[in-house]
């Protein structure tokens, strides 16, 4: 266990400027498990570097990729063409969910038993819902609890493909499937109730695997691969991760007269809800798409806070699109006029924390009136106070509360900031050059 490293962030003046986030923590996962299987090299620029995708890379080279990487962060991994090498002990997978579920379906058609494990974060996120659907294509795994929590003990197996209805709006369930639909005979077909994130949709063709992807009316999808596929090494760059970015637009938009524009970020409309819902708050949002990258679309937006927000309910169909943005949300729906509600919200209780109730505690610390009911939040806008609060390990908690102390009425202490460094290790220089006044170290 490393000592916690708390923070102290106290009110500033509006942020102000432009932001460069990290490559995008999704589309990087992605990458090096694909560059993994693929034969030849993969080239990435610009990835995440944060613990969790280095998490990823780790259990790559301990999965017999050869792994370079250059002074600029370029990551460059020959992959094993598929046959991947027993690792001889367990894959750490550190505190990242992505790494694990989506790694699983890799692992369960090769010819050797691996055992995937994390903190006590991860030990406690679900995996029953990746073990069903892998059971099905004939995997023999198990996991703690009944088959629920991690460490997930996969011991390989012939797979066949299958058709399945993922229960909830999942990515990283529909990659895990579509990963051992890669190993399995046949057309392995998975449809999602609504939408989520589309980057293995995206990904997969650009590595040479086809894949056919179908909107349904309900805004979910079906995505079919034809197996046994062998994916091929390719070069790509990620975009900025828009979910970086969000704190700093958040705050942005919660602070009059702030102005904060993020350069060079994704666009995927899968992952931009949070912009239209900035928007329908009354915050000024500019978007300019400029490129695309690897099948991704890239641009800068800026977000200029007005004079007064409006509150603004978040139903359950908005939710996935936004998903990994409900706690910057939070600084938004503080600083409006009335009560905002998110329902249909019960995957944040199995994020890095349990997100609504650590939201909802923490809001409550500094003088907010909030409630917390099984599916959702209501937050009744109003001045911040400052105080202590706890982030549990996850990293958005961390990140939420640090750009909420550049606007509160005294400063907000953040038990343990570790765990930022996971997505965004750069993101307290960031927040300092955007005129945030922030203190590390032990507090007095
Ligand atoms: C992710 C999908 C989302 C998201 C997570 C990353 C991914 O989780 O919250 O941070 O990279 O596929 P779920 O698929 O569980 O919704």
């Amino acid at each position: 266990m490393t000592a916690p490293r708390p923070l102290r962030v106290r009110p500033g003046r509006p942020l102000a400027g432009v932001v460069v986030p990290p490559g995008d923590k999704s589309i990087t996962h992605r990458a090096i498990l694909l560059g993994l299987v693929a034969r030849g090299e993969t080239i990435i620029e610009h990835a995440n570097p944060g613990d969790d995708c280095a998490a990823s890379l780790r259990c790559a080279e301990c999965l017999g990729a050869s792994v370079r990487r250059t002074a600029d962060g370029t990551i460059h991994l020959v992959g094993t063409g598929g046959r991947l090498r027993d690792p001889g002990g367990p894959l750490e997978c550190g505190n990242s969910g992505t790494t694990l579920r989506l790694l699983a379906g890799l692992l369960v058609a090769q010819p050797f038993t691996s055992t995937l494990r994390g903190d006590e974060s991860l030990h406690r996120r679900p995996v029953g819902r990746i073990i069903e659907p892998l059971r099905l294509m004939g995997a023999l795994l198990s996991a703690e609890q009944g088959d629920r929590l991690p460490p997930l003990v996969i011991t390989g197996a012939p797979l066949h493909a299958i058709e399945y209805r993922v229960p909830m709006a999942s990515a990283q369930v529909a990659t895990c499937v579509l990963f051992a639909g890669l190993a399995a005979s046949g057309v392995t077909t998975v449809e999602l109730p609504g939408p989520a994130r589309d980057h293995t949709q995206r990904m997969l063709p650009a590595f040479g695997v086809p894949v056919e992807a179908k909107t349904l009316a309900h805004g979910g999808s079906r995505l079919a691969l034809t197996g046994p596929a062998s994916p091929l090494g390719l070069s790509l760059r990620v975009p900025g991760d828009f979910s970086a970015a969000a704190f700093f637009l958040a705050t942005a938009a919660a602070t009059p007269g702030a102005r904060v524009t993020a350069s060079g970020v994704s666009l995927n409309p899968t992952r931009t809800g949070f912009l239209d819902v900035l928007e329908r708050m009354g915050a000024r949002v500019e978007r300019r798409e400029d490129a695309t990258a690897g099948g991704e679309s890239v641009g800068e937006v800026t977000v200029t806070g007005p004079d007064a927000l409006e509150a603004c309910d978040i139903p359950a169909d908005w939710v996935p699109r936004m998903i990994d943005e409900i706690p910057a949300w939070c600084v938004v729906a503080v600083a409006a006029r009335g009560i905002s509600r998110l329902t249909g919200a019960s995957e944040l209780r199995v994020k890095e924390s349990d997100r609504l109730a650590v939201l909802a505690a923490n809001l409550t610390t500094l003088g907010i009136a909030v409630t917390e009911t099984p599916e959702g939040l209501a937050i009744q806008g109003g001045p911040v106070g400052g105080g202590r609060v706890m982030t549990h390990l996850d990293h958005r908690i961390a990140m939420t509360f640090a750009v909420l102390g550049t606007r509160a009425r005294g400063p907000i202490e953040i038990d343990d900031a570790t765990a930022i460094a996971t997505s965004y290790p750069g993101f307290v220089e960031t927040l300092r050059t955007l005129g945030g006044v922030v203190e590390t170290g032990e507090s007095g």
